[in-house]
């Protein structure tokens, strides 16, 4: 069996901005890991399991099963990018492939970004070859576009990072020096959130009203430049403010939704430096930023609002240990 893993990420300012260009700062979530295990098949038939779903999904079953992008990932994989690498193989072999993953899906979160990471490294592993991790990003990135139908990367580019990153399309990812560590919040609104369709929407606005959305992005990008200044400098008050900004952004871009508002209005009240929603938005999570002192204040008033869950996630230059994150680690 070979098994490779990934993790989960959080965006803390430029989201939907960063799809146009502008930058965008975000934190790996470490502590939420994903693991793809490669076998050979047993049974002669290529199989794709995973824990979040019931019974299994054969190649070829059913294109709107939510496991269909990793038989495309394979396909694409094996015809086109492994004999690239000299891997060359005179019939698919048939394999399983199972996934195992703590991050919740449509979350805002990134497990798919995660689960294509660690799939297309389980994959290439399983035939002997490893990849640097920027070609595994490429790799996944230029995957994922299928899945979001259009992504910027910054999901792929922080599941493979153990650091916070500034993050630009096209541009090697800057590693952000967390000048002083601090606390998000990260609180689930349960209800689900859907990237691709919320990225199309944000397209069609686009191109509905293309100076207004212009001069939201120009703002939010300009932000988050900012929020990359605070992070390295320590300035949390600063960092605060740049996130309570950047959600009312995201609320005119129409991306945010009463579940969300509340549990930023509400980490607000209870003392949180500041908050916003996270990820692609109209569900998935909000994020806080939040001094030690006021965590556990912040995070029962979070559960009050309704967040079906809360973690803390500790962010400093470099938070976890280095090496592959297991799905042993505790949950933050
Ligand atoms: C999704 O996690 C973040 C978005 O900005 C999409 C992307 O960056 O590809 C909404």
């Amino acid at each position: 069996m070979t098994t490779a893993a990934a993790h989960a990420k959080v965006i803390v300012t430029g989201e939907h901005a960063v799809v146009y260009g502008f930058g965008a700062v975000s934190v790996p979530v470490r502590s939420l890991a994903c693991e793809v295990s490669i076998d050979p098949s047993p049974d002669g038939l290529t199989t794709f399991l995973a824990d979040a779903f019931p019974g299994r999904y054969l190649a070829g079953a059913a294109q709107d099963h939510p496991l269909a992008f990793l038989e495309e990932l394979l396909a694409w994989l094996l015809t086109e990018e492994l004999p690239k690498w000299g891997v060359l193989l005179e019939q698919r072999p048939p394999l399983t492939i199972s996934v195992r993953s703590q991050i919740p899906i449509g979350s805002g979160l990134g497990s798919s970004a995660a689960i294509l990471v660690a799939a297309t490294r389980g994959l290439f592993a399983h035939f002997g070859v490893h990849p640097p991790d920027r070609e595994i990003q490429r790799l996944a990135h230029a995957a994922e576009m299928g899945v979001h139908g259009r992504s910027s990367g910054l999901d792929v580019a922080t599941a493979v990072s153990d650091a916070p990153l500034y993050y630009t399309t096209g541009c090697p990812a800057r590693v952000l020096n967390v000048g002083t560590p601090f606390h998000l919040l990260v609180s689930l609104s349960g209800l689900p959130s859907f990237t691709r369709k919320v990225v199309l929407d944000i397209r069609q606005q686009r191109e509905r009203q293309p100076e207004r959305i212009a001069a939201v992005f120009a703002e939010i990008g300009a932000l988050s430049r900012q929020a990359a200044v605070a992070i390295e400098q320590g300035d949390l008050a600063a960092l605060g403010d740049l996130m309570n900004r950047n959600h009312s952004l995201l609320t005119q871009l129409g991306v945010s939704c009463p579940e969300l508002d509340r549990l930023v209005h509400a980490g607000n009240a209870a003392g949180a430096l500041g908050s916003k929603l996270t990820g692609a938005g109209r569900g998935g999570c909000a994020l806080a930023l939040v001094d030690a002192g006021r965590l556990e204040a912040v995070r029962q008033a979070l559960l009050d609002a309704g967040a079906t869950d809360v973690y803390d996630l500790a962010v400093a230059s470099r938070s976890v240990p280095a090496g592959a994150p297991s799905l042993q680690t505790a949950a933050p």
